[in-house]
């Protein structure tokens, strides 16, 4: 009988926990968690735009050798990306929260500029990555301060100097 009872307790505490448990995993991320997450994920597109930019400025600065097919190839990932740019901000607006960030709060106000540059930096780095396709040393070096400076436009106004 105490045996009985004994193992009907303890399966209900160990139904308890594994309840708990359970409940916990499924709980809903809080806005902090939320607006962290949403601060890391847009980070993480700017590192793989600046990842992908980096050997292309290398290039400009003759500290890297010429190579066209590297340059079409990150120019078409970079181009890839941008359009990712404006998702990753309208995720989650951590203009509230006390999260780590260079982005300024301005950028919630003016959405459409700053998808804007989004585009504009997309259409920058298709247009390069075909004149780097013909694979023209002076024309392709000549051609990354145009596609930088897309860069450069949007950090001006919506990050941290
Ligand atoms: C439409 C606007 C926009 C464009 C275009 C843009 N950036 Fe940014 N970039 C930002 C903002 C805003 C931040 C700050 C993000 C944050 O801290 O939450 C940022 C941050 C960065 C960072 C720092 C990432 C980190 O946290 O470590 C790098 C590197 C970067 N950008 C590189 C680039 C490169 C390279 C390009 C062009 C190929 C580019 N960005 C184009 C807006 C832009």
């Amino acid at each position: 009988m105490l045996k009985t009872v004994l193992s009907v307790g303890a399966l209900a505490l160990a139904s308890a926990l594994v309840v708990n448990v359970y409940a916990q995993d499924e709980a809903p991320p809080t806005p902090a968690e939320l607006a962290s997450g949403a601060t890391e994920t847009r980070q993480a597109v700017f590192k793989l735009l600046g990842f992908n930019m980096a050997p292309i400025s290398r290039m400009a600065r003759g500290a890297m050798e010429f190579d066209a097919e590297m340059a079409e190839r990150n120019a078409l990932r970079i181009a890839d990306l941008a359009p990712m740019i404006p998702e990753v901000f309208a995720v989650y607006d951590t203009r509230e929260f006390d999260v780590e960030t260079e982005a300024l709060p301005v950028i919630w106000d003016n959405n459409a500029d700053f998808a804007q540059k989004a585009t504009e930096l997309r259409a920058a780095a298709i247009t390069f990555a075909e004149i780097a396709s013909g694979g023209d040393r002076n024309t392709t070096i000549a051609a990354i301060r145009a596609f930088g400076s897309t860069c450069g436009n949007c950090h001006r106004e919506y990050r941290v100097d």
